[in-house]
């Protein structure tokens, strides 16, 4: 919940910093039933940005809090102080505007509830600019830990990575080859490669299996030869984005397609995932043969849609989508 929370956090933070002549305090009301999978109608408080309020749990039969989950609407009022369901956190406050959150499945969940200190503060604009803003909150779903922690196939482990990988990852990654035609550099140094495991460990947390490692079962040592994983691209439009690389004497045996085809299947199966997709260089045929195997489609060339190592890069766009998935056996 801890990393949830400072994602939330942050959310709010940034939309103040977008707002700040409304957003006096600006904080998030959960349906504990969402929040803890309780048998409760009460909206408990989650993080917020502005001064402590004794407001942590709120009935849904009282104040404009309860009232925008319960009756499902934005609730705008532009002088709470002539409104006896008003719950007052601050004495300061004026005006409120409470807009409902909904879940990717459209059950409201939670809400968006900010305090201001001058009266009328909530215009139709902003209205519609904070109802707006809420389609990018960051939902619970999305920060549940990657459950599976290792997948097999005939010849691969599959696995998340750990710190103690540090040295066999950089021993690929550091092969400026291996880097030609990815998001990144080639390592540097052991720093660099740290960077990559903080990165991991962050995005098991946050429910991705990305990136995932990968080791031949026979080989005696268990290195790591390289990372294949599902990158949450947009969740809310409910997209994956496969990414890979092998160390280079490892190229050419099909590692890469075997070791994506369990983590595919789980994710159609398990996430709300409605298409997987992939972007190679146009230079990186290695790559576009990875994603044929893998079932996947071509359904374009995006042109300089990424810059890449100081150019910008056409690149080729792969996909499946769940109607046309059928599970790899
Ligand atoms: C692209 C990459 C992941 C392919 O993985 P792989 O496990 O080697 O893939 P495959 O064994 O299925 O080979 C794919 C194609 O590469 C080509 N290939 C095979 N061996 C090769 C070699 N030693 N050198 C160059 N190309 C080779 C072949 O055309 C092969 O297709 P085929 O099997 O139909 O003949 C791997 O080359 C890699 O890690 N490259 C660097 C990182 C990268 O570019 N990642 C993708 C970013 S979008």
């Amino acid at each position: 919940m801890k990393i949830y929370f400072a994602k939330v956090q942050e959310w709010l933070e940034k939309l103040k910093s977008q707002q700040p002549q409304v957003c006096d305090w600006i904080g998030i009301y959960y349906k504990e039933s969402y929040l803890e999978n309780l048998d409760s109608t009460d909206l408990v408080l989650g993080p917020f940005v502005g001064e402590e309020t004794e407001h942590t749990r709120i009935s849904i039969d009282r104040g404009f809090c309860g009232m925008a989950l319960r009756e499902e609407r934005t609730v705008n009022v532009a002088d709470v102080t002539q409104d006896a369901t008003h719950i007052a956190c601050s004495l300061k406050t004026r005006s409120e505007l409470v807009v409902p959150i909904a879940d990717m499945k459209g059950k409201y969940v939670a809400e968006l509830d900010i305090d201001c200190n001058r009266l009328n503060a909530f215009t139709p604009e902003l209205e519609e600019f904070f109802k707006q803003a809420v389609k990018s909150f960051p939902l619970l779903e999305e920060f549940i830990p990657f459950p599976v922690d290792s997948f097999e196939t005939p010849r691969l482990l599959i696995r998340k990575v750990t710190p103690k990988d540090i040295n066999d990852i950089f021993e690929y990654c550091k092969n400026p080859t291996v880097a030609r035609y990815v998001t990144w550099e080639a390592h540097q140094s052991l720093e660099d490669t740290q960077k990559f495991i903080t990165y991991a460990l962050e995005s098991y947390n946050v429910g991705a299996p990305e990136p995932m490692a990968i080791i031949l079962k026979d080989d005696p040592k268990q290195r790591v030869i390289g990372t294949v994983g599902l990158i949450p691209a947009n969740p809310k439009n409910r997209t994956y984005e496969l990414a890979y690389v092998i160390a280079e004497e490892q190229w050419g045996k099909g590692i890469v397609a075997e070791a994506a085809k369990p983590l595919i299947n789980f994710c159609f199966k398990h996430f709300a995932m409605e298409r997987l997709q992939c972007r190679c260089d146009v230079l990186n045929p290695q790559s576009s043969r990875v994603m044929e195997k893998l079932g996947m489609h071509y359904e374009g060339t995006l042109k300089a849609s990424m810059f890449l190592k100081g150019k910008p890069r056409d690149m080729h766009m792969y996909s499946i989508v769940k109607s046309e998935f059928r599970p790899f056996l």
